[in-house]
């Protein structure tokens, strides 16, 4: 053989290599996750799924920097999904670039269509509600409204974490959606007239700011509340959950604000397939009565039952404003508490 066809040869056969690898690749099943939320929240999720499917779950959890990664690694990315807290991350994952849409009937079966962005780039899996925190013994009602915040009455009487935190911005961006700027900025105001202190700290300083007397009424997410009355490593903070009544703002009108989890796929993801099987996964039943337990947090998926601790609080009537709505609204949100001074505090 002369070294023209040798060569062909050769070269042949590194093709006919590649082809063969290409589909082995392309079936591995293994998913990868970028994952925000800590393990222990997800872990017997994803055991679950690899027990039923076969199907391998690896995950890389890190709290910050995880979107900025995927940008960085670009098409080479190993992720699949990137599994989140709050709207205003799924938002930025969206506008950074790095996702693309979940088509699946499945997914639109089970979760409501406010809990998911109209095009698919993120989906809802689970959602807590922002509600009012109220001191047992200070506080005599049973009933309140967002709006009812800004109310005199309550001068030097309220706590909250900063104003810019994505938890806050989404609530502000929930008025914006109903009431308007101009509305929304006066409550802020008035809210922050109503202030007893500068904001600091997360939620749950706030029901601790509760328990010692700094304040009456404060907001936060509702599972923090679970979280502190089964807290056996920091014993403190059952009693600054005891000192604590749940109130569901505007339960009785448009009803309180609830923001979610949720999931992107990542706009390069080498197992397409399986991850979106997974994403089918968590939003059935089995996954979400696990995500109720485990988290303390609602299932959107109809039907599915609340953790007992969930239920006590009474029943949550969730305003039905889309998140996509308030994702849009975030940016403004963020300026109107800025423009009031809302961080600094009571005094100036
Ligand atoms: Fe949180």
């Amino acid at each position: 053989m002369n070294k023209k066809i040798l060569g062909r040869l050769a070269s042949g056969i590194a093709l006919a290599a590649a082809v063969s690898a290409a589909p082995a690749l392309a079936q591995t099943k293994e998913i990868n996750i970028y994952s925000q939320r800590q393990n222990y929240l997800i872990q017997p999720l994803l055991d679950t799924f690899s027990k039923e499917t076969g199907i391998k779950v690896n995950v890389i959890f890190a709290q910050n920097g995880l979107v900025e990664r995927m940008k960085a690694e670009g098409a080479n990315s190993p992720a699949d999904l990137l599994l989140t807290a709050d709207i205003g991350f799924l938002t930025n994952a969206v506008e950074a670039g790095v996702t693309q849409p979940i088509k699946s009937e499945t997914v639109e079966k089970n979760i409501p269509a406010n809990y998911r962005d109209p095009s698919g780039q993120w989906v809802g899996l689970t959602s807590r509600a922002r509600v009012i925190y109220a001191s047992k013994e200070r506080v005599k009602q049973d009933t309140i409204t967002y709006a009812e915040l800004a109310d005199p009455k309550w001068k030097g009487k309220i706590c909250i974490r900063s104003g810019q935190h994505a938890y806050n911005l989404a609530l502000i961006a929930g008025i914006i959606a109903h009431d308007g700027e101009a509305k929304a900025k006066e409550w802020l105001k008035g809210v922050k007239a109503n202030l007893a202190t500068k904001p600091a700290g997360g939620d749950r300083e706030q029901a601790k700011a509760i328990f010692s007397g700094q304040c009456d009424i404060a907001i936060g997410n509702t599972y923090y509340m679970a979280l502190m009355a089964s807290n056996e490593k920091e014993p403190d903070q059952k009693k600054w959950a005891e000192a604590v009544k749940v109130l569901f703002p505007d339960a009785a009108g448009r009803g309180t604000h609830t923001n979610i989890s949720g999931v992107v796929l990542a706009k390069n993801a080498p197992n397409k397939e399986s991850a979106i099987k997974l994403v089918e996964f968590l939003t059935g039943d089995e996954a979400q009565k696990i995500y109720a337990d485990l988290n303390n947090e609602y299932p959107l998926k109809k039907g599915v039952a609340l953790s007992p601790v969930v239920a006590s609080w009474g029943t949550l009537n969730p305003d039905p404003v889309s998140l996509a709505d308030i994702g849009k609204h975030r940016k403004r949100a963020s300026e109107l508490v800025d423009e009031v001074g809302f961080d600094q505090g009571p005094s100036s």
